[in-house]
């Protein structure tokens, strides 16, 4: 008989060491960015309870178009997105990366749900409090529904639902979550993310357009300030977690869109000349120096279907709003790449 290793079974219970191990990479991330020049923090870490709460304030103000946009395409369109995804099937497994509260997606998911088409629900997201409230708050939204939260990286979590399931895949990855890759790693993730995938299984992935950049930049510079609050909640978060004295105060907030590329970046600037402890290791800044925080990068249709094709996958379908700020795709994993 085959013995079970109780290790395995150890490593799956959140102990302290676990949690300090999550500790130790926030702060050799935290490290690295900041002792490199230019100076650069990982939006991955925006999102703690505070973070989360500023997020849902960006999602609600008047100059953040994106939310609105996706949530106008999932709430009229959900019947149509639900007989494209279930062309040859009439059961899936619904992935989401990112799920964040699923306000949008739960639309979809009522869809499917009602026409029995979900085996499990998989919502995968970075925070531990969004993971722990979809658990609780899921269930009673949508009654019968299989949900199984997970709390951790994509592609770790998505080899984990490997694991736990072979149906068919709907992979949702909405909000533009997307376009936050640096540089040229988006066509990287999307291979790797066909490659974990099977021939047939699908995605639906929502990119922020490219449009009047004035626009744009607006929803990143909001005249209420909440983008402001939630880039600096990443060095009070750092201050709290990782032992440092990073005075708020100090620096400021500052949002730019280049049209050509469609990189819209965020940056806090250094006010003046000042010296920062990060758990005993001292950081310094010049007057106007910089530390990049974000790039939300907006697309065109044609770029969109080009990098699908690049990267094994058929676009199959394009659902808009009635502005087309802002696009829904649904990819298929295809046999010959
Ligand atoms: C959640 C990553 C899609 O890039 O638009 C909003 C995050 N940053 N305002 C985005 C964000 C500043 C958002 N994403």
């Amino acid at each position: 008989m085959e013995k079970f290793s109780t290790e395995v079974a150890i490593d799956l219970q959140p102990s302290p060491k676990r949690l300090n191990k999550k500790i130790n990479i926030f702060l050799n991330d935290v490290l690295e960015g900041l002792q490199s020049s230019p100076k650069y923090l990982d939006s991955k870490y925006f999102y703690d309870k505070r973070g989360d709460e500023l997020f849902q304030k960006i999602m609600a103000s008047n100059d953040y178009y994106l939310t609105n946009a996706e949530m106008e395409i999932l709430t009229n369109q959900k019947a149509e997105i639900a007989d494209a995804v279930l062309t040859d099937t009439n059961k899936l497994d619904v992935i989401e990366f990112g799920a964040g509260d699923a306000t949008k997606s739960i639309h979809l998911l009522k869809e499917l749900n009602e026409k029995k088409a979900i085996a499990n629900y998989f919502p995968i997201d970075i925070s531990e409090n969004i993971i722990n409230l979809l658990n609780k708050n899921i269930p009673a939204a949508i009654p019968g529904l299989s949900i199984h939260g997970l709390n951790g990286e994509y592609f770790d979590m998505l080899a984990k639902a490997n694991q736990i399931s072979k149906n068919k895949k709907l992979v949702l990855f909405l909000g533009a979550n997307i376009g936050n890759f640096k540089f040229d790693a988006m066509p990287a993730f999307c291979k790797k993310l066909r490659n974990q995938l099977s021939d047939g299984d699908m995605a639906l992935i929502g990119f922020d357009l490219k449009k009047d950049p004035k626009k744009i930049l607006a929803a990143y510079d909001d005249s209420e300030g909440f983008t402001s609050q939630f880039n600096l909640n990443l060095l009070r978060r750092i201050n709290n977690e990782l032992n440092a004295n990073f005075n708020l105060g100090n620096f400021e907030h500052y949002a730019m869109y280049d049209p050509d590329s469609g990189a819209c970046k965020s940056y806090l600037v250094s006010m003046k000349e000042q010296k920062v402890c990060i758990d005993e290791t001292p950081i310094n800044f010049e007057k106007d120096e910089t530390i990049f925080m974000e790039i939300s990068h907006k697309y065109s249709v044609s770029q969109i279907d080009e990098i699908a094709v690049q990267c094994g996958f058929k676009p199959v379908k394009h659902f808009f709003d009635k502005k087309k700020y802002f696009v829904d795709v649904i990819w298929e994993s295809t046999r010959f790449r």
